[in-house]
């Protein structure tokens, strides 16, 4: 192959890589000004949704990329909660990657949370979970939801939603339908007592 092709070759490497670089980084300065209709639950420690009650989950320092799956999910109806599905509606592709850019900056301020499962059988339980939550629930890969520092109750409500099917994730099925009400409670009390894990948005 001669040099010129190769340039162009290498040019077209670069280019490429710069659109993806490009499309996949939102602008979190722009997300912090669209975080404004989500404050009023996200933002506020101890938040909880009024019926079934539950606390409004913690999305400060949580993965982009699940944010911005998460928010989609809403769209497209696989996830059903009014509030949320009326504030996605109207977001764009754009203003969901800033949000997601946004939040996601948040990483690991917060210390544990207070909680009524057992904290040491739920470390036995959660083995299985770690190879994509990671033994702490702090997981650095992308496509798996950091949970550690997530509520009690919300990890808890989340379980409940894959074992009975009104959260539709085939991986996430499999895995809460081998667990008993006892073992969700204690797997939910011990991702959320770990520390460095996820908090509330908040500047
Ligand atoms: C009226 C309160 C309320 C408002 C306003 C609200 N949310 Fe939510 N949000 C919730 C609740 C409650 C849930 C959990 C719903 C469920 O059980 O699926 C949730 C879930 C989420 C999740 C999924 C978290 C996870 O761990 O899977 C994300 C991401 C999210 N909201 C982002 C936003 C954004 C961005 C906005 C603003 C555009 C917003 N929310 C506005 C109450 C609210
Ligand atoms: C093979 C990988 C894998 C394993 C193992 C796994 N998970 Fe997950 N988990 C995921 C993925 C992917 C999601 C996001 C699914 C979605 O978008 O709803 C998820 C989501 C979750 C959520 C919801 C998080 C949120 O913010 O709403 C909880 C809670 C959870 N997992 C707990 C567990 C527990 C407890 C176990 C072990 C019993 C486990 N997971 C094992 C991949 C896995």
């Amino acid at each position: 192959m001669n040099k010129a092709i190769l340039r162009f070759l290498a040019g077209m490497v670069c280019f490429w890589l710069g659109i993806s670089v490009s499309q996949a980084a939102g602008d979190s300065a722009a997300g912090k000004k669209k975080f404004y209709t989500c404050e009023g639950c996200h933002s506020v420690a101890g938040y909880t949704n009024t019926y079934p009650t539950y606390h409004v989950p913690r999305i400060g320092g949580q993965h982009a990329d699940y944010v911005v799956s998460a928010l989609k999910a809403y769209r497209e109806d696989e996830r059903k909660h009014g509030s949320m599905k009326s504030n996605v509606d109207n977001l764009s592709e754009q203003d969901m990657e800033d949000i997601a850019a946004y939040v996601s900056k948040f990483r690991g301020m917060n210390s544990s949370l207070p909680v009524t499962g057992d904290i040491q059988a739920g470390r036995t339980k959660a083995a299985m979970c770690a190879s994509c939550h990671a033994e702490d629930g702090n997981s650095e890969n992308n496509m798996f939801p950091r949970l550690a520092g997530q509520y009690e109750s919300y990890l808890l409500r989340a379980l409940h939603d894959y074992k009975s099917g009104a959260r539709a994730n085939p991986m996430m099925m499999g895995f809460a339908s081998t667990l008993s009400e006892q073992d969700m409670k204690d797997v939910a009390a011990f991702y959320s007592s770990q520390k460095k894990g996820l908090t509330i948005p908040q500047d």
